[in-house]
């Protein structure tokens, strides 16, 4: 695993008390009213014209829930990021066409919600891990774009 294991009980620690579904819906909802053309992506998941409908998508919390749940899968898979990401990369760039800036874009938004969420927790050193997690993840979810 590329992480000490003090960064690993830090992760795991914190990842324990993470609220999936509230942190979830948090981060994709602040994304796009962060850079609202990345709605685009999401123009299925219906009304998603101001703030307030982003904000009281159900769909689109949803979507944030399920995306996090993944993203806490890499916690359970520290010595193997890329390869438990493989298939969801392939997902992300043949089927989604998202472009693999945004999975840096996302990593971030995701540690200020955890940061908001766990404003204890979120100790410079748990800040560093989980920004070192974001990285990995994001890497693995690039990896198989060519
Ligand atoms: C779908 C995970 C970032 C756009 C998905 C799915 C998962 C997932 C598990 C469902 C795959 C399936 O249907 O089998 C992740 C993770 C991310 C991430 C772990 C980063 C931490 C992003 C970003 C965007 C994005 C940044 C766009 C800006 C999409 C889209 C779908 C999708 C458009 C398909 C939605 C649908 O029609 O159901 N993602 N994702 N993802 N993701 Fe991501």
């Amino acid at each position: 695993s590329p992480f000490s294991a003090h960064e690993e009980k830090l992760i795991v620690d914190l990842w324990a008390k993470v609220d999936v579904a509230s942190c979830g819906g948090d981060a994709l909802t602040r994304m796009l009213i962060i850079y609202p053309w990345k709605r685009r992506y999401f123009e299925h998941f219906g009304k998603l014209s101001t703030d307030q409908d982003v904000l009281h998508n159900e769909k689109i919390r949803e979507h944030g829930k399920k995306v996090l749940a993944s993203f806490g899968e890499a916690v359970k898979h520290l010595d193997n990021i890329k390869g438990h990401f493989a298939h969801l990369s392939k997902l992300h760039f043949e089927k989604f066409h998202v472009d693999c800036e945004n999975f840096k874009l996302l990593g971030d938004i995701i540690l200020v919600v955890l940061g908001m969420h766990h404003p204890k927790d979120f100790t410079v050193q748990t800040h560093a891990a989980f920004q070192k997690l974001a990285r990995h993840v994001a890497a693995a979810l690039s990896a198989e774009y060519h």
